[in-house]
């Protein structure tokens, strides 16, 4: 049986088509103060795979809800398409709490936790189960309408990324040199990527507040780029993320749905399946 969290509904239904499995009818209720209540019917003695990502505090609270609600079933799957907090996973700071660690310690023992592209896949040593992290990379750039792009990451870290989606469609990988300012503000260092009259696909697992993507959409533009399109994993898109992509010049938002956005245009739903 699927169990969606109340974020990844559609993609849980997605699952559950790709699967043949029966997709629980799981109630999300708030009472009068706000706390939460979460229904999720007919799972005693059933295996059952969860489908929630936990983009927000909320989220999480009713990913413990969901579980405990699912205490009787015979076997658990957990699948945390995006999770939230993992950019958290070591103290930056003198005191800090390790956020990641913190709420993977608060999921009870199932059977195991799968998730996509996660930032740091050391967070999965802390479930109480067998883990894996999938690769979405593939599918973005099946969702890309461009032929040989440059594929560029806005850090080292995304390059991975960037090699597999050039891959899959026939193009270079290159990547930028990124540096944090703040919270939402980043500097990118200006180097010669080749990326004149070319079309250009910049590739990251997340899009936040949009400041990494539309600097370096900013820094192709300038290095003679004929178009950038914009890839993420995860469309985290706070606040006017998006407004920013755009008005940087960006041609195209392309991401999946581990959140659901109006630009989660491939599904990991496949992916999950042929996992389960
Ligand atoms: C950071 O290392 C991540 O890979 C992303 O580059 C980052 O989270 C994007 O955040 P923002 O959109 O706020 O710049």
């Amino acid at each position: 049986m699927i169990v969606a969290g109340s974020e990844s509904q559609v993609l849980a239904a997605r699952v559950a088509r790709e699967t043949g499995r029966e997709l629980a009818r799981v109630e999300y209720e708030r009472f009068p103060d706000g706390e939460r209540l979460v229904r999720v019917p007919g799972v005693e003695g059933e295996e059952v795979a969860v489908v929630a990502s936990t983009p927000t505090d909320a989220s999480y609270v009713e990913l413990l809800q969901i579980l405990d609600a699912c205490a009787d079933a015979s076997r658990i799957d957990l699948f945390v398409p995006y999770m939230g907090y993992s950019r958290q996973d070591k103290q930056f700071g003198d005191g800090e709490a390790v956020s990641a660690r913190a709420l993977a310690s608060a999921v009870p023992p199932v059977e195991s936790v799968t998730t996509v592209n996660l930032h740091e896949d050391d967070v999965l040593d802390w479930f109480d189960a067998e883990t894996a992290d999938l690769d979405a990379a593939p599918l973005l750039a099946d969702s890309l309408d461009v032929a040989s792009p440059l594929v560029v990451a806005p850090d080292e870290s995304a390059f991975p990324l960037a090699e597999t989606v050039a891959d899959r469609l026939g193009g270079d990988a290159d990547y930028l040199v990124k540096e944090r300012v703040s919270g939402d503000e980043v500097r990118i260092e200006t180097r010669e990527l080749g990326a004149e009259s070319r079309d250009v696909v910049l590739v990251d697992d997340m899009v936040a507040t949009g400041g990494t993507m539309s600097e370096a959409i900013e820094v192709l533009g300038g290095n003679g780029a004929r178009s950038v399109r914009v890839a993420c994993v995860h469309p985290v898109l706070a606040r006017n993320a998006v407004l920013r992509l755009y008005s940087a010049g960006v041609e195209r938002v392309v991401a999946t749905d581990t959140l659901e956005t109006a630009v989660s245009d491939a599904s990991v739903a496949s992916l999950i399946a042929r996992h389960l």
